[in-house]
């Protein structure tokens, strides 16, 4: 595993300042339509991202500050305009790199954070230009998707991104969680700023479930200090569950792993034991969540946000993923990409042993099937099957070759608990 020497950066104070030091930046400017120009922020241009965060997101300084100091200043990518002074900063965004597992394989994705345009700009192209940039130096990157939690969904789909899974936010009474039979005392408190054994506990998961992202030393610190304050977190040789103090009647879980009755079962009565403070236990899972399906009465899906993904490079990405291992099939289709055109035209997947392969060479007599990059989103991460991407339409093709893809990509429902 390569996260053999996370610790997380929770006792870092905000203020800390950029992980890398400045004269080792790489300034890779591009130059673009209209004479924009895209690159890495510069360290004096830092207070007007942050005013753009802030009229953007409602992001405090304090709280820019320390997303910057944890994802690293060079994770900050903006776009200049032309002014008659100079240039004006128009738009930042952020992104890093990390594995985001479909299949039971790990696949390189850009994940994208904190679009916004300043509001005196928007509407003139500046954030679809930003975007554009971006994604094309996450597929240099060698990222094979994107990956983003959109606050307004038409803009990331004029640009190529579909659906691509869910966060689920359930909450139940804590009395939901009463007579599981297990004691709670088989949990015991733990370092929550050593996410090691934590990740070696997740690690399982990442195989069996899909769109589940390899938590990034940053995430990780995300996870379990969701104000900045090191969450209480307990264990045991199963899993792990992370709460924050109880607040307003109600009980947070920031984080939680709890892969077998072994975990869940003392989970659930620690959970229990917070009758007497609150009202509500709130926490981040995925549709079939384990805690929902075995809580009593009073469960309920109190969210239900989508995440967006777009292909950034269509082979690289169907060669990195796993598929089911029962099955030796083929699919063949085409893509029609106005942004990338190394991802346009036929791909040709043979899965075998559940690997993928794309083939160039194979004669192959069936018409392919014909799909979007949108769409392609869903069918790819198993947020939408083949046959439902088919019936509405957002997949063409013949019913053989539509039940093909349909075997290929089936799989357990796409979904992560982290929104960045
Ligand atoms: C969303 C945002 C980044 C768009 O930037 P922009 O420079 O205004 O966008 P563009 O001018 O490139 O617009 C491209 C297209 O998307 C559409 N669009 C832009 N913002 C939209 C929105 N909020 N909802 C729906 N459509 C939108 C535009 O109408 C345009 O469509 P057209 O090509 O048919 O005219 C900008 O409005 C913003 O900063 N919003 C606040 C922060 C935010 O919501 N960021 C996204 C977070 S994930």
């Amino acid at each position: 595993m390569s996260d053999d020497r996370i610790r997380i950066l929770a006792a870092r104070s905000p203020r800390h300042g950029p992980r890398r030091p400045l004269n080792e930046w790489r300034p890779v400017v591009t130059l673009i339509a209209h004479h924009h120009e895209y690159g890495p922020a510069q360290p004096e241009e830092l207070s007007t991202v942050a005013r753009l965060a802030r009229l953007g997101f409602g992001l405090s300084r304090d709280l820019f500050d320390r997303y910057a100091s944890l994802f690293g200043m060079d994770s900050i990518r903006v776009l200049r305009v032309p002014r008659s002074t100079g240039t004006a900063l128009a738009a930042c965004a952020a992104f890093w790199t990390m594995n985001q597992w479909f299949g039971g394989r790990p696949v390189p994705v850009q994940a994208i954070a904190m679009v916004a345009v300043d509001p005196a700009l928007r509407g003139a192209g500046h954030g679809s230009a930003l975007m554009q940039s971006l994604l094309i130096e996450g597929r240099q990157a060698g990222a094979a998707l994107a990956v983003l939690c959109p606050a307004t969904r038409p803009f990331y789909h004029r640009l190529g991104f579909g659906r691509g899974g869910v966060t689920c936010r359930w909450s139940a009474p804590p009395s939901a969680f009463a007579q599981s039979g297990a004691a709670a005392s088989d949990l015991r408190p733990a370092d929550p700023l050593d996410a090691v054994p934590l990740a070696m506990l997740r690690h399982p998961l990442l195989k069996e479930q899909n769109g589940l992202p390899e938590r990034t030393e940053a995430l990780w610190t995300l996870a379990l200090c969701p104000e900045g304050e090191p969450s209480e977190l307990y264990r045991n040789q199963d899993g792990y569950i992370a709460v924050t103090p109880p607040q307003d009647r109600r009980l947070d879980v920031a984080d939680l792993c709890l892969p077998s009755a072994r975990s869940l079962k003392p989970a659930m009565t620690m959970l229990a034991g917070f009758r007497a403070q609150v009202d509500r236990v709130t926490w981040r899972g995925g549709p079939d969540d384990p805690l929902a399906l075995l809580a009593g009465d009073g469960v309920a899906l109190e969210c239900r946000e989508e995440w967006l993904v777009r292909p950034l490079d269509i082979d690289k990405a169907l060669e990195a993923r796993g598929y089911p291992a029962d099955i030796r099939e083929y699919a063949i289709f085409e893509i029609n990409d106005g942004l990338i055109f190394g991802n346009c035209g036929r791909h040709h997947l043979e899965v075998v042993s559940s690997a993928g392969n794309i083939s160039k060479t194979a004669q192959v007599l069936d018409p392919p099937a014909r799909i979007g990059t949108a769409a392609f989103a869903s069918l790819f991460t198993g947020h939408a099957s083949a046959r439902a991407l088919w019936r509405t339409g957002l997949l063409h093709g013949e019913e053989k070759m539509i039940d093909r893809l349909h075997r290929v990509f089936c799989g357990a429902p796409s979904w992560m608990p982290d929104r960045f």
